[in-house]
């Protein structure tokens, strides 16, 4: 069975025990996201607020915040299976040269059954609501010190206004009034890059913000998709089947069917104003910091729609395991860039931009750097501040173990690369300036003599095999 919507998780989850329904009243207002928050510590349930004061809408939060709750709703255990897929893609045909690949994508996914499906209609235009307003929704105000109420599991869509190609990113969301907010799309999201095409001919853009829709879908938003690849149509690669689209009513979009609600309008950039501070992922808020306004025009919804909110804050919490599962779903593509590359993780304490730990299979002198400085140019990945690569030899899941290649493997001063003026992540605290700072690499791989390395590489300590035998064999007798 394929999921087709938020009801058709939430019942898979509640069946495998993931699941509590809250019936005691509860305030939209800071009460839930602390629930939510220690609830997420402590590695609990998803959580679905039938009861929440003032609204007759539910809220359910926590729905991804685990690797199992991730495994139902992707309907997989192997996530790496999901980029694979992609990489499988590009080789049906033999387009030469990673850009070509690339290219090609789109044309390629169309040999699956993975392409959008536009309908007529579809659960979300149950009702199709001529006075839309932002106060019909139980959205959270989730930190004592945040500016007021975000939405902050939104997938915001827009088009590429010259290619078309369609996108979704979850973009937070600071409301200023029932018919107003303001779009947090950072500056090297592909939203912000369709804003900034459109403002270049003093143009706004039409976004629709959906809440809800099948897993696989709200997955992709988060995703780190490659650029030219229509998010709907990577949506449909991950869950194996297109999903069903529908027109929004008042401005030219398409946008998930099965969502729970769609809320249309446009951003003006020329309308910016200040948005923050918000308690953000890395466990500080963000300050201020100029954004364009959202105008609501219209709203669609299920007739008895569930609100997807989510909450951040110092890690670890939901979007840990998000991170976690883009991280195992995106080493083939990793790969498909940069071959020698065996393993990657981001421990999700430095918040996935902070630090990421390579692992390579190194054939010759430098490949440390220059896997640091390929993976620096893909994506998303540019805005990682550290990058740590050693051998394959080394877990990169095994914090203990990258440690122990840091300070056995590297000098200071011959392994460490420091690049100066590098985009940064909007997040970063600790960046000199806005979206704007440096990299650190350190390759904590084994250096040859041809990287200067002059000694003698010294042996690691290992049992022979006799001793090995003998203690194995009279390993339970010890009494241990
Ligand atoms: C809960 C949550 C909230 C997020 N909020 C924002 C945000 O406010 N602004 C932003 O640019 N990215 C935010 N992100 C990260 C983007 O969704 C992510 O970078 C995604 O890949 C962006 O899609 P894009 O590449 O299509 O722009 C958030 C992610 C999560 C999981």
């Amino acid at each position: 069975m394929t999921l087709d919507d938020i009801h058709q998780f939430v019942d898979e989850l509640e069946k495998a025990g993931e699941l509590k329904r809250i019936t005691t009243q509860v305030d939209s207002d800071l009460e839930i996201a602390e629930i939510l928050r220690r609830t997420m510590y402590t590695n609990g349930p998803a959580l679905l607020f039938e009861n929440v004061k003032d609204y007759d809408m539910p809220v359910l939060g926590n729905a991804f915040g685990s690797l199992k709750r991730l495994e139902i709703g992707l309907e997989t255990s192997d996530f790496t299976e999901i980029g694979q897929r992609i990489v499988d893609m590009t080789k049906m045909e033999v387009p030469s040269g990673v850009l070509n690949k690339i290219k090609k994508l789109p044309e390629l996914a169309k040999m699956g059954d993975v392409f959008p499906k536009l309908e007529k209609d579809g659960p979300v235009t149950e009702i199709v609501d001529d006075s839309p307003s932002f106060d019909k929704i139980p959205i959270l105000k989730t930190w004592p010190k945040d500016a007021g109420r975000f939405i902050t599991f939104g997938f915001v869509v827009t088009k590429h206004p010259e290619t078309g190609v369609r996108n979704l990113g979850v973009y937070r969301m600071q409301i200023l009034d029932s018919k107003h907010a303001l779009m947090h799309w950072q500056k090297h999201k592909r939203g912000a890059h369709h804003h900034d095409i459109t403002k270049e001919k003093g143009e706004k853009i039409e976004a629709a913000i959906v809440i809800g829709g099948d897993p696989a879908t709200i997955f992709s938003a988060v995703a780190p998709v490659p650029e030219g690849l229509d998010k709907f149509v990577f949506a449909g690669i991950t869950r194996k089947k297109g999903i069903k689209t529908v027109k929004c009513k008042t401005i030219d979009l398409e946008v998930p069917a099965n969502a729970e609600i769609v809320l249309e309008g446009y951003v003006d950039p020329f309308d910016v104003r200040d948005e923050g501070p918000f308690g953000d992922h890395t466990g500080y808020y963000t300050p201020k910091e100029p954004y364009p306004t959202f105008t609501l025009t219209g709203m669609m919804q299920r007739k008895k729609p569930i609100y997807l909110t989510t909450i951040v804050g110092k890690p670890i919490l939901e979007d840990a395991y998000i991170g976690k599962v883009i991280e195992r779903s995106f080493l083939p593509l990793i790969r498909m860039f940069q071959p020698e590359v065996v393993d990657f993780s981001m421990p999700p304490s430095g918040w996935f931009q902070g630090l990421a730990i390579i692992s390579i299979k190194k054939r010759y002198p430098g490949q440390a750097r220059k896997v640091m400085m390929g993976l620096w140019g893909l994506g998303q990945l540019s805005l990682t501040k550290i990058f740590v690569v050693v051998d394959d030899d080394v877990n990169v899941h095994d914090i203990n173990d990258v440690i122990w290649a840091i300070t056995t493997r590297a000098d200071a001063t011959r392994d460490v690369m420091i690049i100066d003026k590098t985009p940064t992540d909007t997040l970063d605290p600790a960046s000199p300036l806005l979206n704007l700072g440096s990299k650190l690499g350190i390759d904590a791989t084994q250096k040859t003599k041809v990287e200067g390395f002059e000694r003698e590489i010294q042996e690691q300590v290992k049992v022979d095999d006799t001793t090995k035998s003998l203690v194995d064999s009279k390993w339970s007798g010890y009494g241990i």
